[in-house]
């Protein structure tokens, strides 16, 4: 028989307990860092020294940091499920726990490329430079010549993957989501192309800004929604 499909959707909160601090929450990075001078193709071409810094301090504490039980049990789910995960984080723990098809919607930080022309998002995948964790600094160059930038989705570029995104969404029979403030589009209206009969999983601490029939909101911290999500998958 074939397996059933989950697609899920993750944010912040799923590496918050691998000691990520999340975006918006109290003690979020955007309470530290401006959002436009850090992530925003504006910011970008105002400062690019300030930006490639912050991505190179995020890149180091990523080499430290570990996935989570709640980014091993998404991995764990493969074993009886096919599972899609589709990332709004730009860390790589989904990959290390042992996920295999993960879809960056934000970009990933151990890549770069080639900054191309103003407010372009356009970008050619073998262009694209795997870094590992090391730093990039002005004047570092790609093979074309151009200055290296982080392979990110600033805010005010496009999301390349959102199609493929809309996809998994669209052909999945259960939709978890996890740890996401669901404040950031286009990721977070991906919830909408679910099939009527799809059932939705959210698991945050916090109140979620959607209401649907369909939702179930399992109202914990990644790693231990993670358990009762299980349990909730055992028992149908
Ligand atoms: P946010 O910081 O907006 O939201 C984090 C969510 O995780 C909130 O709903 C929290 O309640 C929840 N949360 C906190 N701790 C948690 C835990 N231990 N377990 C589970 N959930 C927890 O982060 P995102 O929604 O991921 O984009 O933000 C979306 C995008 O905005 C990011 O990808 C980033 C940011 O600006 C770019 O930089 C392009």
């Amino acid at each position: 028989m074939e397996k059933k499909k989950i697609a899920v959707l993750t944010g912040a909160g799923v590496s918050a307990e691998s000691g990520f601090a999340t975006f918006r929450d109290t003690g979020g990075l955007w309470e530290q860092y401006d959002v436009y001078d850090v992530a925003s193709i504006e910011g970008w071409y105002r400062n690019r020294e300030l930006v490639l810094k912050f991505y190179n301090d995020r890149r180091r504490q990523l080499k430290d940091a570990k996935p989570n039980s709640a980014h091993l049990a998404i991995a764990g789910l493969e074993k009886d499920y096919k599972v899609d995960v589709i990332t709004q984080n730009v860390d790589n723990l989904h990959e290390r726990a042992g996920s295999t098809r993960v879809l960056h919607l934000h970009g990933e930080l151990t890549k770069v490329r080639p900054e191309n022309g103003l407010y372009d998002s356009t970008y050619r995948t073998d262009e694209v430079i795997d870094i590992g964790f090391d730093e990039v600094n002005l004047g570092d160059m790609a093979p074309n010549g151009q200055q290296l930038r982080p392979h990110i989705v600033f805010f005010g570029e496009a999301v390349p993957n959102i199609e493929k995104a809309i996809d998994l969404v669209s052909a999945a029979d259960i939709l978890l989501i996890v740890g996401t403030s669901l404040q950031v589009y286009p990721a977070a209206g991906l919830y909408r192309y679910a099939r009527n009969d799809t059932p939705i999983y959210i698991i945050d601490p916090k109140d979620v800004p959607v209401s649907d029939m369909r939702i179930t909101h399992i109202r914990e911290v990644a790693t231990k929604g993670m358990e009762k999500f299980k349990e909730i998958l055992a028992n149908q």
